[in-house]
C-alpha cells in the first residue's frame, strides 16, 4: 500500500473543513509502506524516534510548524525542522479535521477508551466539544488520578470542586469552542480541557465551587487531552493492516517540572 492510499482509507467517513489542514506535509505520497508511525505532534524528538524505527510514513494530529495551515515565515527553527524532516525521508500526513468531524469523533473516543470510563457521549452545539454522561458518579480528584495513572499525564490541574460526585462531564479536549458556555451551564458539573484561559475559566470554577455549586475545570494539557485518540488510531491500524507495521510513537508533554 502507498502512503496516499492509506491516508485516503483513514479519512473515509470523516468530513473536512472548507479549507482543510489534513494534507500531505512532507515527502512522497507514493511511498510504499512497510512501517507506519502515528503520533500526536511531529516534534523534533518524535521525528527522530520515528526515523530511527525506520518509519516510511508519519501520521500527526497537530501542526508541525506552529500554524494551523503551516503558513509561516521561514524562521530559523522552521528551516532547521524542515531540513530534519527532508533528511528523514518520511512521508508526513496530518489527520485532524477528518478525525474530529465524523459520527464518532475519534479523539474523545480514544480518551474515554483509555480512561476506562463507561457512559454516553453526546454532541454539543460547539465544534469538537461533547457531553459525557458517566454511568458511575466520579469526583474530579478521582478523574484526575485516573488521568495520571491511565493516560500518563504528569500534572493534571483542578480548579473548583475536587470531591463532589459528578456524572455530567463536558469533553473539551484540545482547545475547542464553547468551553466557557459549557462550564457555566447548569447542566455541566465537570469540564475536561486541554488548555484553558486561567483568569476566566479556572477562576469561574473556583468561585462557583466556593459559592456551593458543583463545578470543576480539569486542565489536562493539550497533548494529554488528545494523544489517546492517536493511540487508538495506531491500535486500529495495526489490527486492520498486516501488510505494514504500525506503531504509536510517544509524543511527550511539552512542559517539564522542577521535581523530575
Ligand atoms: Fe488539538
Ligand atoms: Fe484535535
Amino acid at each position: 500500500m502507498k502512503a496516499y492510499e492509506l491516508f485516503n482509507e483513514i479519512i473515509k467517513g470523516g468530513k473536512a473543513d472548507t479549507k482543510t489542514c489534513d494534507t500531505l506535509k512532507a515527502g512522497d505520497p507514493n511511498k510504499e509502506l512497510k512501517k507506519v508511525a502515528v503520533t500526536m505532534f511531529a516534534t523534533v524528538d518524535t521525528i527522530k524516534k520515528a526515523q530511527k524505527w525506520g518509519a516510511d510514513m508519519l501520521i500527526v494530529h497537530e501542526p508541525t510548524y506552529y500554524d494551523h495551515f503551516e503558513e509561516i515565515d521561514e524562521l530559523p527553527v522552521v528551516a532547521m525542522k524542515r531540513k530534519l524532516i527532508e533528511e528523514s525521508g518520511m512521508t508526513i500526513y496530518r489527520y485532524h479535521d477528518y478525525m474530529h468531524h465524523r459520527d464518532v469523533d475519534q479523539i474523545p473516543e480514544g480518551e474515554i477508551y483509555y480512561l476506562g470510563l463507561k457512559g454516553r457521549t453526546e454532541k454539543t452545539p460547539y465544534s469538537a466539544s461533547y457531553m459525557f454522561y458517566c454511568d458511575e458518579p466520579i469526583t474530579a480528584y478521582e478523574l484526575a488520578t485516573k488521568m495520571e495513572s491511565e493516560l500518563g499525564i504528569k500534572r493534571v490541574r483542578i480548579a473548583g470542586a475536587r470531591d463532589k460526585k459528578s456524572t455530567k462531564i463536558a469533553l473539551c479536549f484540545g482547545t475547542p469552542g464553547g468551553v466557557f458556555e459549557l462550564l457555566s451551564s447548569e447542566d455541566v458539573e465537570i469540564v475536561l480541557t486541554g488548555e484553558a484561559c486561567e483568569w476566566k475559566l479556572a477562576e469561574y470554577a473556583r468561585d462557583a465551587d466556593a459559592l456551593g455549586i458543583n463545578k470543576t475545570l480539569i486542565v489536562m494539557g493539550h497533548i494529554g487531552s488528545e494523544r489517546d485518540g492517536m493511540r487508538l488510531l495506531a491500535k486500529r491500524l495495526s489490527e486492520k493492516y498486516t501488510e505494514f507495521e504500525t506503531r504509536y510513537i510517544e509524543c511527550t508533554e511539552v512542559y517539564t517540572y522542577t521535581d523530575e
